[in-house]
């Protein structure tokens, strides 16, 4: 297959899809593009672990999502997840990986927030999108192993080619720019997708790792810019330009269902407004820089003392 090649697929799923059977986690399912994701997974068979803080708030917003879906209460299961806080993802983890598991939705995230740190000083952003996932997925990864057609999808931003990545500086205790903050930890996201793949083929292991994203959505993300006047022209780009999360949300559901999509590929919406096709293109050139994606998965094993698909020295 051509790299240089986009893939359209119309269908992000073939309608037939059955999950019957399939044990599925979502981080962040309880609003925005993870509600839509775990509605589709619910509604086409599988079970839903889903991992978010306020588990009252989410286990509402489920409720009221799939009322009408007629989807047994039993199928979706939500537990509580914080990613800044490493302990909460090897509890969750623990959990997730009861039994074996066949996919594995990253799409949790904070966007362009006040700075924070987490306990071992690293800003929030680049903690809770890239480490504690990174950490979720070596403690899942062996009942991952046990899955079928086993996947991993991140969920990543087309932002992350405008981030810049100083490993040597990860607290910003220099300068800290929000927006700054959350396209490097998007960068972070599609570096750790593309290097997990690498890692994975070279082992032999039958588990996939996707990159997605979902263009600009209109979620509850943009409502935390600490500015208001960000939050002001962000909610007039999102009402001229952006997609409600269903629609947005077809890449994630290609990386995560379709047949035909390939590791190879960033996918996120193209085209109509409200039924977009799946669209995978070409990862920017600086995802392929093998040093940089070693760099960080050395360093994030070593901030979360996570050590899986270690590769010798
Ligand atoms: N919306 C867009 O335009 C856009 C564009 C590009 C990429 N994305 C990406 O899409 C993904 C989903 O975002 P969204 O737009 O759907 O926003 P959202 O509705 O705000 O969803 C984010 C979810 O992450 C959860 N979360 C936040 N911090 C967490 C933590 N420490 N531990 C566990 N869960 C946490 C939140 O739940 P709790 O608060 O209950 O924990 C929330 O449900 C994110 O990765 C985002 O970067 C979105």
């Amino acid at each position: 297959m051509s790299t240089t090649k986009r893939i359209r697929l119309p269908h992000p799923f073939p309608a037939d899809v059955d999950l019957t059977g399939r044990r599925t986690v979502v981080t962040g399912g309880g609003s925005g593009l993870g509600l839509v994701t775990v509605r589709t997974l619910a509604r086409l068979g599988a079970a839903v672990v889903v991992g978010v803080r306020d588990v009252p708030r989410a286990q509402r917003a489920i409720q009221q999502a799939v009322s009408d879906d007629e989807i047994p209460a039993d199928r979706i299961r939500v537990a509580r997840l914080d990613l800044l806080d490493l302990d909460s993802v090897r509890a969750f983890g623990a959990t997730a990986s009861e039994s074996a598991l066949d996919l594995l939705v990253l799409n949790a995230g904070i966007s362009s927030v006040p700075l924070r740190h987490d306990r071992n000083g690293i800003e929030s952003q680049f903690a809770t999108n890239h480490l504690g996932h990174f950490a979720l997925t070596g403690c899942v990864l062996d009942a991952l192993g046990h899955g079928t057609d086993p996947r991993v999808v991140t969920v990543s931003s087309a932002l992350y080619t405008r981030a810049r990545l100083d490993l040597t500086d990860l607290s910003d205790s220099q300068h800290y720019s929000p927006g700054g903050a959350y396209n490097r930890s998007k960068l972070a996201n599609v570096l750790f997708a593309v290097e997990l793949q690498h890692r994975l083929r070279d082992s032999g292991s039958p588990i996939r790792s996707f990159a997605a994203h979902p263009g600009m959505a209109r979620t509850p993300l943009h409502a935390t810019y600490p500015s208001a006047a960000t939050r002001a022209v962000t909610a007039l780009v999102a009402r001229a330009i952006g997609r409600e999360p269903e629609p947005a949300d077809v890449g994630v559901l290609a990386a995560a269902l379709s047949p035909d999509v390939s590791t190879d590929r960033f996918w996120g919406p193209t085209g109509s407004r409200s039924a977009p096709d799946a669209l995978g293109v070409p990862f920017a050139p600086v995802a392929a820089d093998r040093s940089r994606r070693v760099a960080l998965w050395e360093t994030s094993a070593r901030l979360t003392d996570v050590r899986v698909l270690d590769v010798p020295a």
